[in-house]
């Protein structure tokens, strides 16, 4: 294999720069050539498409977002579109692709590659950590850390004030941002999509960290569960404590990569090039 194509699609996550430098250098360092191509599969169907050399991705490990920028694409969905595609694939020449992104954009590479017969290599690029066969995606840690980093300074003023905090985190249809940074930030309680939940466990909850001498409460829900102020205000009806509702937003799809980050996208991206070869 002589020439790879290398996208990013769907949400970006940090990380996602450090698999781009890792795949255009393992390329090279293969003998091969690689082209980037623009905003996922709509730059795939629209014809973005650049090549890449050692020095394109310089100084981007340490950098959030994607050097190719991003795009959830519906057109890839369609017949036409896929055509399209594959049309821009063999216009370059492009023998095979690597894709970073999550399950929206593992479809897009399933269907590359089993109705088309493209060879294309899927690196499960998601904050989420919703993807089967990974222990972890690229993104996730860094996202769990900005998570915890926003509960401690929660936890300073839900403290000082005696305030239930109700956090909201990403994750789309999964609990796992939910569950690692409220484990790892001592949140008393969790809620996850996975798991049924009930407003009067936790009021009882509360109430016996309470009596236990706790002055603040920490509350992590996934987006998948409920969104943070609708929440809250549920809970407040059952309880006298003041509760506050925080959404992380995408705050947590930002920021320079963990060093897990950086080194799971190198693994990964020398893994996908070392596959497609
Ligand atoms: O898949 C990543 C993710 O950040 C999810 O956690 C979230 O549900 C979604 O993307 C948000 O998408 P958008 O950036 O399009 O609002």
């Amino acid at each position: 294999m002589k020439r790879i194509g290398l996208l990013t699609s769907g949400g970006d996550a940090p990380g996602m720069n450090a698999a781009i430098r890792a795949v255009v250098r393992s390329g090279i360092y293969f003998g091969m050539e690689v082209y980037g191509i623009e905003r996922g599969y709509a730059g795939l169907i629209e014809d973005t498409v650049l090549p890449m050399e050692m020095r394109s991705v310089s100084n981007i490990v340490q950098c959030g977002g994607t050097k190719l920028r991003t795009a959830r694409c519906l057109e890839m969905l369609t017949e036409e579109g896929q055509k399209r595609a594959v049309q821009t694939l063999e216009k370059h020449g492009i023998e095979g692709l690597v894709v970073i992104g999550g399950d929206g954009s593992f479809r897009g590479a399933k269907v590359l590659s089993e109705k088309y017969g493209v060879p294309t290599i899927g690196i499960p690029g998601t904050i989420d950590n919703d993807l089967e066969y990974t222990d972890y995606t690229l993104g996730f840690d860094t996202a769990v850390n900005t998570c915890l980093d926003i509960i401690n300074k929660l936890r300073d003023t839900m403290t000082s004030h005696e305030r239930v905090s109700v956090v909201e985190v990403m994750g789309r249809h999964c609990g796992d941002i939910a569950l690692y940074s409220g484990i790892a930030s001592g949140a008393e309680i969790i809620v996850v999509p996975e798991i049924a939940f009930s407003m009067d466990e936790i009021v009882t909850r509360i109430n016996r960290s309470r009596a236990n001498g706790k002055h603040s409460n920490i509350i992590v829900v996934a987006e998948g569960v409920m969104g943070a102020n609708e929440f809250a205000k549920q809970l407040q009806a059952f309880t006298t404590h003041s509760v506050r509702p925080t959404c992380i937003g995408h705050v947590q799809r930002g920021g320079s990569p963990s060093m897990a980050d950086r080194m799971l996208a190198a693994q990964f991206g020398n893994k996908a090039v070392r596959l497609l070869k």
